[in-house]
């Protein structure tokens, strides 16, 4: 096998952005990860002022995130503007129980903002960062990733009136951190967790509403605080579907949320494998949650390797 050459990777794609852009403009939208992190990196090399950068406030970003990819960012002199499109995004699940229905309602939703944000800004290339874990599922019909289109069959041209630009399509998460790292990307977006595009809508089972999400942003803060230390490939809280019977220190009955907790090893999410967490991390992650997130009256841990599982619920 030949050995990944990120420093030819980076000349080439540079190149590549600067053929297809050419003197048009481009947006990027930022999710605080390393891919969409690397693709607008690669972009202003290639394009400089003619390549914008937004970041989407959909409402299923973690807490503080836009606060967090506008810092990094201003620190390598890239200016995020944030979009807040919570209000579009919530409505458009609104009754989506299916998993696959959400993820194609979400892919709907983002793609028509983005249509919007693009016109505003007089873009009509969208630079993606897409990799081919993300290609491989969709095309294979394991989930619809929300970054698919075209690999599917969708023309982003004819249905939202953009061409999209993916350069970074060939690589795996692995090298992609290689890319990263080359680039002098700090340390923090180079290991950063993947989060899915989706963000919280897909680690809530079903229906989406605005106090589930309430649940699950503070379930993930809980777990991203108390983990931040762990080597694993993903670590994240899921709030299942329906609820569980507890009882309160008062002796009376509590009907609450359900939290099952994921913690994976990975390479390059095509498989992952469960981490054997101590036990004291756990019953300390479980203690936060049951005191600090109101509602939660279970606390779970996922056994589960992909195969036969997938790293995200939904
Ligand atoms: P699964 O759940 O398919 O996840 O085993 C593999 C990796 O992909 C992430 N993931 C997504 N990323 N859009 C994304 O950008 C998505 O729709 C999506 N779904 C899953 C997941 O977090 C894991 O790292």
């Amino acid at each position: 096998m030949i050995r990944f050459n990120s420093k030819k990777f980076i000349e080439e794609k540079i190149a590549f952005i600067k053929n297809e852009v050419r003197d048009d403009v481009a947006i990027v939208a930022l999710s605080g990860g390393v891919d969409s992190s690397v693709t607008a990196v690669l972009g202003f090399k290639a394009l400089g002022k003619s390549l914008k950068a937004i970041f989407l406030e959909d409402g299923f970003m973690r807490i503080g995130e836009a606060e967090r990819v506008c810092k990094v960012f201003r620190g390598i002199g890239i200016d995020v503007k944030v979009y807040d499109v919570q209000k579009e995004f919530l409505e458009s699940l609104k009754g989506i129980r299916d998993a696959e229905e959400k993820r194609k309602a979400f892919r709907e939703t983002f793609y028509r903002t983005f249509s919007k944000i693009a016109r505003e800004l007089g873009a009509s290339i969208v630079l993606q960062g897409t990799i081919a874990a993300d290609i491989v599922e969709t095309a294979g019909g394991v989930k619809t990733q929300h970054n698919v289109l075209e690999q599917i069959g969708i023309n982003p041209l004819e249905k939202y009136g953009f061409k999209i630009v993916e350069p970074l399509k060939e690589l795996y998460k692995n090298q992609v951190r290689l890319v990263a790292r080359e680039l002098g990307l700090p340390d923090e977006i180079v290991n950063r967790r993947p989060f899915p595009g989706p963000g919280l809508s897909i680690r809530i089972l079903g229906e989406v509403n605005e106090e589930k999400l309430s649940v699950i942003k503070k379930a993930t803060l809980i777990v991203d605080e108390e983990l931040a230390d762990i080597e694993c490939f993903q670590a994240f809280p899921v709030l299942l579907e329906g609820k569980a019977t507890g009882v309160g220190e008062d002796s009376s009955r509590k009907y609450g949320y359900i939290i099952a907790l994921r913690i994976v090893e990975s390479n390059d999410a095509m498989s992952a494998k469960y981490v054997k967490l101590d036990w004291h991390r756990l019953e300390k992650l479980r203690n936060r949650i049951l005191k600090e997130v109101h509602g939660v009256t279970r606390v779970l841990y996922d056994i589960t390797d992909k195969p036969p599982a997938t790293i995200e619920f939904e």
